[in-house]
């Protein structure tokens, strides 16, 4: 199917009519200079006639002329065409000059011109039946020019309409695609503004600088967005209340087991017991993990407290927490922070970084180390989570940003949502998130960039 132009059919709208209008205008100017021009020429033929018509006599019945042969040739001698002459009786009889020119297709005293041709060239004639000075006689004389300087006067009238129309023609052609090039420009500035846009950004599309005509699409696209929006934050709103509502149900099961297993059992009922609590505690961690990541979508934005926050303030505790699990495996979880200040939801933040401690934790061998810093540059704000663990492959490394993925083999119990919350709420803050591998060249270096570096 052929995809419609606008620029096209305005530029074929516009610009056919106008050259058409241009040639029309040039073809009736070309028509007025060629017709005065021909005029002028005729009448130029009326001259020798009348210079002619002094010295014809009528002697026993014939024409004379009583000129000597160079006057003759001179009266008839043209710069550019050859000339020829004709004096006769009316009946054609007794002609005197050039013999053979056509005869007029109609007599009478007003002169007559018209196109012949004479040995092969085209030329020009004008006749006229003349009175002779004191008496009734009467002859017809006939002048005729070669068409050398019609023509040339004609190519050269047809060069000086042309050669306007042309210039003004590729004017026009520039004129009109620029002007519909600028035409065009609140468009293009539009399927800008819409470009740009991430897909959280759901706002309407403002209208102030859209041109009247494209509005109404505006308009139907600013009410499909708030559709949209609307649909989204519903589903949301359901996901988080679902896994809220969820956590109480397994909190209370999670204490009913482990009190459980404060009893006495018999040690396959125990066993049966121990994975009771593995299972609750992974559905809590999933619970958790969905109501994080339903409060860190777009979607949710007007819920986000932004205020100014010092990153080494929120982290360093977070470490505190997590030192239990690190040591569990020996692990080094050292940290490097100084004082980093961002404009942030400290909730959402906290959500982040113990996600990624959480990872790196996970992921690295026992003796393993990590390093959390964060620092201050002129541009923004860096966190970043190093460790030597098992690392991700480089192929993966926006797989593992997904929902729900998970590198095949890895340990523990994760659901694969934890890279998905941190990327979210990195995003919701403006921020990136690049997965490296730090200098020694194994484990995982995980940077999270805020403001414009
Ligand atoms: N620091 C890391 N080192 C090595 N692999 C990692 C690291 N962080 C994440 N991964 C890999 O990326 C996958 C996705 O991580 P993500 O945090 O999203 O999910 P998870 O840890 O499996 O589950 P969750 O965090 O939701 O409990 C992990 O399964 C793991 O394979
Ligand atoms: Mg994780």
């Amino acid at each position: 199917m052929r995809v419609p132009s606008l620029r096209k059919s305005l530029l074929l709208w516009v610009l056919i009519p106008l050259l058409g209008l241009l040639a029309l205008a040039t073809a009736g100017a070309f028509y007025v200079a060629d017709k005065s021009a021909t005029d002028a020429f005729d009448n130029a033929l009326l001259d020798p006639i009348q210079a002619l018509s002094q010295h014809i006599q009528i002697n026993n019945g014939k024409p004379q002329i009583t000129l000597t042969p160079e006057s003759l040739r001179s009266l008839f001698t043209d710069a550019y065409d050859s000339v020829y002459y004709q004096v006769a009786l009316p009946d054609g009889k007794y002609a005197l000059g050039n013999l053979g020119l056509p005869a007029p297709p109609r007599l009478g005293e007003k002169a007559q011109f018209y196109y012949a041709s004479l040995n092969g060239r085209d030329i020009r004639v004008a006749a006229m039946a003349l009175h002779l000075d004191g008496s009734d006689d009467v002859v017809i004389v006939q002048i005729a020019e070669t068409l050398i300087k019609r023509d040339r006067n004609l190519y050269e009238t047809l060069l000086i309409m042309i050669t306007p129309a042309l210039v003004i023609t590729l004017a026009a052609v520039l004129l009109v695609s620029y002007g519909i090039s600028r035409g065009l420009v609140p468009l293009l500035k539009l399927q800008d503004e819409i470009q740009a846009r991430s897909l959280n950004d759901l706002r309407p599309v403002p209208l102030l600088h859209v041109p009247v005509e494209v509005r109404p699409v505006v308009l139907a696209l600013n009410n499909l967005l708030a559709n949209l929006a609307a649909a989204i934050e519903g589903q949301q709103r359901f996901l988080a209340n679902a896994a809220h509502q969820l956590r109480t149900p397994l909190a209370g099961l999670q204490t009913q087991v482990e009190l459980a297993l404060r009893m006495d059992m018999p040690n396959d009922v125990y066993e049966i017991f121990v994975r009771l609590l593995d299972a609750t505690q992974r559905a809590t961690h999933l619970a958790n993990q969905l109501l994080t990541l339903a409060k860190a979508e777009p979607g949710a934005r007007a819920l986000t407290q932004m205020q100014s926050v010092n990153l080494a303030n929120l982290t360093e505790p977070l470490i505190g927490l997590a030192l239990v699990q690190a040591q569990a495996k020996r692990i080094d979880l050292g940290f490097e922070l100084s004082a980093t200040q961002l404009v942030g939801d400290s909730l959402l933040l906290t959500e982040l970084i113990t996600n990624l401690i959480d990872n790196a934790i996970r992921y690295t061998r026992e003796n393993g180390y990590i390093t959390v810093r964060c620092y201050q540059l002129p541009a923004g704000a860096v966190l970043e989570v190093e460790d030597n663990g098992i690392g991700i492959p480089e192929a993966l490394r926006a797989r593992v940003l997904e929902r729900f993925y998970r590198v095949d083999g890895s340990p523990g119990n994760g659901c694969g949502l934890g890279l998905s919350i941190v990327d979210e709420i990195a995003k919701l803050h403006g921020a990136s998130l690049d997965i490296t591998t730090p200098e020694q060249g194994r484990g995982t270096r995980m940077i999270v960039r805020f403001g414009k570096i």
